[in-house]
């Protein structure tokens, strides 16, 4: 469809529009009305902290991608009373062979809490698109769970990510898994932004807490791989309690396949699945320039095919554009450091957590600014990506309700209410992303946005620009 206008036409659109929009401060605030109190805890002896019952029955059992391409799974459990075996016995739906991979375990102390035993284990070469059945507790009491890997990576593979952060363990919390679960739009996967337990929040970082905490997830995260991204509380930097190692207990019992995209910490890594390819950052370890974090990020960048993979999808803890009052400039010098790569790379979209609520942006960049020209307020940029901000998956320190006034215009949504996303990928060219908020029926989208993949559109407004021109000079020519 085209349209032809007279030169000056245009011209009194574009002042008109101008003038709507510098008069127009931001996008919407939700006005909706919620319960401002903090969340509540669930007790310990609540239903989803149960432990399995039989001898030394494997319990918090969770899974990850075990490789970069999605044809192996990490498998992880705790047993309680004694080591026990590491090993898992697995096999495809279709199949009666029967396999087995051998594992290791970990324990750990933190203060007062000894850690009980934490398997790891990774079983690989499997088939893609397939579900597979495995087995754990061998010897003892024997578990059976199933789950079922991607399709091979490909520009055109459908598939759909969950999108859960700051989750913790609360009323809350559950309300929020279970709207996962019972979201008509089945996640494959979920990509989660940090903040995982919050047993930091007790007396002597009580570790017990992260123990229920992997109970309480395992009736999703045992079936599909969470794709982990380290936030605050998963420091546990406790000097006054002998504990100065950041990040122990998070990287004993979480392990992701970090190696295998050659970098050389968990905290930061990439994996490929289906259409998408992911990046996590690690909003607390070293990030500027010549650290292992950016030296791995550099280098990263340039890797990822498009024609291959064409969803290029950041994860992080801390949000760079939040205009929530919580947290406010919290993620200014991440932004510093690497928005310039994300806009030059044409990152599809970034998410982050931290902020206990919901946000997304525009497509908005600030990568002018050099300290001497004045530059330093951000623009609308079709090669930026969106920034969701969505740590509000309940936890117990209560939502961030506070914000900033006006809403600045690279603010398109917000609301402080606890939910969680769908980022539903149709093809090379079209995502879907919706926010559910828990107090909605399963079914409906309290926000949603298409998105247009960036890599993809821009070949096309490309290959549109010279047709146009050829087109031009062939209107010229006659
Ligand atoms: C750890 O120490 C704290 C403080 O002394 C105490 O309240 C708690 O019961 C201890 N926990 C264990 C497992 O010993
Ligand atoms: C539990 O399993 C381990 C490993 O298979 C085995 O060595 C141990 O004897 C078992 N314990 C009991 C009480 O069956
Ligand atoms: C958590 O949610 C599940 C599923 O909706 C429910 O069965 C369970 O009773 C809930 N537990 C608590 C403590 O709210
Ligand atoms: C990118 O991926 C496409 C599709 O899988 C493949 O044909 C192409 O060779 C890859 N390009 C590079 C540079 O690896
Ligand atoms: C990609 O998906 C969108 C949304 O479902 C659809 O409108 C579009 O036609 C699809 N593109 C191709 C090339 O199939
Ligand atoms: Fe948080």
């Amino acid at each position: 469809m085209e349209v032809m206008w007279g030169r000056d036409g245009v011209w009194l659109i574009v002042v008109v529009v101008g003038f709507l929009y510098s008069i127009c401060e931001g996008g919407s605030t939700s006005s909706f009305l919620r319960n401002d109190y903090l969340s509540l805890d669930m007790p310990l002896d609540s239903d989803v902290f149960r432990v399995p019952p039989g001898y030394n029955a494997p319990q918090q059992v969770h899974i990850t991608q075990g490789d970069h391409l999605g044809k192996s799974v990490i498998i992880s459990w705790i047993t309680p009373d004694e080591p026990g075996s590491s090993t898992v016995v697995y096999w495809a739906q279709d199949t009666r062979l029967k396999r087995q991979a051998h594992g290791f375990f970990v324990t750990y102390r933190f203060f007062n809490y000894t850690s009980a035993y934490i398997h790891h284990c990774t079983i690989e070469n499997l088939k893609f698109d397939t579900k597979y059945y495995y087995e754990v507790g061998i010897g003892n009491t024997t578990r059976q769970l199933w789950f079922k890997t991607p399709p091979p990576p490909g520009p055109d593979v459908p598939y759909t990510f969950g999108l859960i952060g700051d989750l913790g363990q609360t009323y809350d919390s559950n309300t929020t898994l279970t709207h996962y679960e019972e979201s008509p739009t089945k996640g494959d996967a979920i990509l989660f932004v940090g903040d995982l337990s919050y047993a930091d929040d007790y007396p002597f970082h009580d570790n017990v807490r992260w123990d229920t905490w992997g109970r309480f997830i395992e009736r999703v995260a045992a079936y599909q791989p969470w794709i982990w991204t380290a936030g605050n509380h998963e420091i546990d930097f406790a000097p006054q309690l002998g504990e100065a190692r950041p990040f122990k207990p998070y990287t004993n019992r979480y392990h992701v396949p970090y190696k295998a995209s050659g970098s050389t910490s968990p905290l930061w890594y990439s994996i490929k699945r289906a259409s998408a390819y992911i990046i996590v950052m690690s909003s607390y370890s070293a990030f500027g320039k010549y650290t292992p974090q950016y030296k791995w990020v550099e280098k990263e960048l340039p890797k990822v095919n498009r024609s291959e993979t064409p969803w290029l999808i950041v994860l992080m803890h801390g949000p760079m554009y939040s205009s929530y009052e919580n947290h406010y400039m919290e993620g200014e010098s991440f932004r510093v450091m690497y928005e310039k790569w994300f806009v030059e790379y044409k990152v599809d979209v970034v998410f982050a957590g931290h902020v206990h609520a919901y946000e997304r942006s525009e497509r908005v960049s600030n990568i002018a600014y050099n300290i001497v020209n004045g530059l330093c307020r951000p623009l609308n940029d079709e090669s930026a990506p969106m920034y969701i901000t969505i740590g509000d998956g309940g936890n117990l320190e209560g939502l961030a309700t506070a914000m900033t006034e006006p809403q600045p215009r690279y603010s398109a949504y917000r609301e402080a209410s606890f939910g969680h996303g769908i980022l539903d990928i149709k093809n090379r060219s079209h995502a879907y992303f919706s926010w559910n908020r828990n107090q909605d029926g399963y079914a409906v989208e309290a926000d949603s946005v298409w998105l247009h993949n960036k890599y993809w559109t821009s070949l096309e407004h490309a290959s549109l620009a010279t047709q146009r021109s050829n087109n031009l000079q062939q209107t010229a020519t006659q």
